[in-house]
């Protein structure tokens, strides 16, 4: 037996710096946030799929046996990146609506008119399968390349039952983690939020629950309102579903009121969160999903993410990756949009994005850190200091990334 058990070791050396959100506890909430450990010329070593050590260079022990290693001159690491809200199941695109609201159109009137979300549900009913699984699987390519080694993604362009549980398998075979999000949009044969949502809890929500870990819905004018809401995640919940909400993306609901009562584990956009909100959530369990690349791709307002903070929430920042209202899946942009937008520092942004989207995604004991124990999943970025994660705006600084202990394909 080698010294390892077996296992593949893999060392990266001679660091510019490694940081990682500091401490071993998880939700990071108020000053905790802000704590990040650096290490300055550092190494990390990788045994199977787990971190054995990480460290400074001059407190490397010698090792043996196999060591496979990467030259980390030049480079800083970070923890893989952990997007926990993201739609990316979906067919065809939304370019000519992109063109439509760059000209004037606002995306609740496209919406209302039936393209929209319901143009997406359209092509992705009519993808079949196969096509689905490949989509996800070129997203989640463009997600590694971009940093990201964990990604949700919720269903909610299928709307029918086939679709529906098509996306969420689609999901969970490319390695994402899958959320229900049946209560997405009224499809057109359905003549009222009523009577779709039992559908939905009859015939539905048996085979998802079995397929997705969560349940997400659209709280919103023209979506779900919060009695519709909390039928929906009620039945969710009993058939042992997480539950998420889209809360406050528009206008204020009283979807955050509901998301407490329910106990759920976020509440995600909140552009339109009021003061009371934001002091309920920072009272509360619940998660504040934050998804700065949303509302600057549809113009709208930034979310109170500093007041949040204050407030002593949980904050995570995601991408909210989907074809219609954030067709972004960087999560190093959202990190330069939270430090240039939100008033979050470049350590808060790190913490936001690892350590709690980890615990939004009930994860967080093996993902988020660079430290003894957690999952080997590690990014690479082409800096002398890790901080250009959020200081390079729209820069392309991955410069490699390992999953499980083993170096990725970046394509
Ligand atoms: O999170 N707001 C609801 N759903 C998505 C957008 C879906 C779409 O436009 O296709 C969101 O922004
Ligand atoms: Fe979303």
């Amino acid at each position: 037996m080698t010294p390892t058990g077996g296992r593949r070791r893999l060392l990266v050396r001679d660091l510019e710096q490694l940081a990682t959100p500091a401490g071993v506890s998880a939700p990071l909430r108020g000053n905790a946030l802000a704590e990040v450990e650096v290490i300055e010329d550092a190494y990390v070593l990788c045994n199977g799929g787990s971190i054995e050590a990480v460290g400074r260079m001059s407190d490397l022990q010698s090792l043996d046996g196999e060591v496979e290693e990467i030259d980390g001159r030049g480079l800083c690491a970070i923890p893989g990146l952990v997007d926990c809200h993201t739609h990316a199941c979906f067919a065809g695109d939304r370019v000519e609506e992109f063109a439509l609201r760059a000209a004037g159109a606002s995306y609740q009137e496209l919406h209302a008119a039936g393209s929209g979300i319901m143009s997406t549900v359209r092509a992705t009913r009519s993808a079949g399968p196969d096509a689905l699984a490949a989509v996800v699987r070129k997203h989640r390519s463009w997600m590694l390349r971009a940093g990201t080694t964990t990604f949700e993604s919720k269903s909610g362009y299928g709307l029918d039952r086939d679709t529906e549980l098509a996306s969420l398998q689609a999901i969970r075979n490319e390695g994402g983690i899958p959320t229900w999000l049946g209560a997405h949009a009224v499809p057109p044969e359905y003549d009222d939020a009523g009577a779709y949502l039992d559908f939905l809890l009859v015939e539905v929500l048996p085979d998802a629950a079995k397929l997705a870990e969560a349940a997400d819905v659209f709280v919103e004018r023209g979506a779900f309102d919060t009695a519709q809401a909390r039928r929906y995640l009620s039945a969710c919940g009993e058939a042992g579903l997480v539950l998420r909400l889209h809360a406050d993306q528009f206008t204020e609901q009283g979807a955050v009121a509901l998301a407490i009562e329910l106990e759920a584990r976020s509440v995600d956009h909140l552009e339109a969160i009021g003061a009371d909100g934001v002091a309920a959530l920072g009272a509360s369990d619940v998660a504040a999903v934050l998804l700065p690349a949303s509302a600057l791709f549809l113009a709208r307002p930034m979310p109170p993410a500093r007041a949040l903070v204050e407030a002593g929430a949980i904050v995570a920042l995601a991408t909210d990756f989907n074809p219609g209202s954030a067709f972004c899946e960087s999560l190093p942009l959202v990190c330069s949009l939270a430090a240039t937008q939100l008033e979050l520092s470049p350590a808060e942004a790190l913490a936001a994005c690892t350590v709690n989207a980890a615990y939004v995604l009930g994860r967080s004991g093996r993902l988020g850190r660079l430290a003894r124990g957690y999952n080997a999943d590690i990014v690479l970025l082409e800096a002398s200091d890790w901080r250009y994660l959020a200081y390079h705006l729209g820069g392309n600084l991955v410069a490699g990334v390992v999953l499980q202990g083993e170096p990725a394909e970046l394509g």
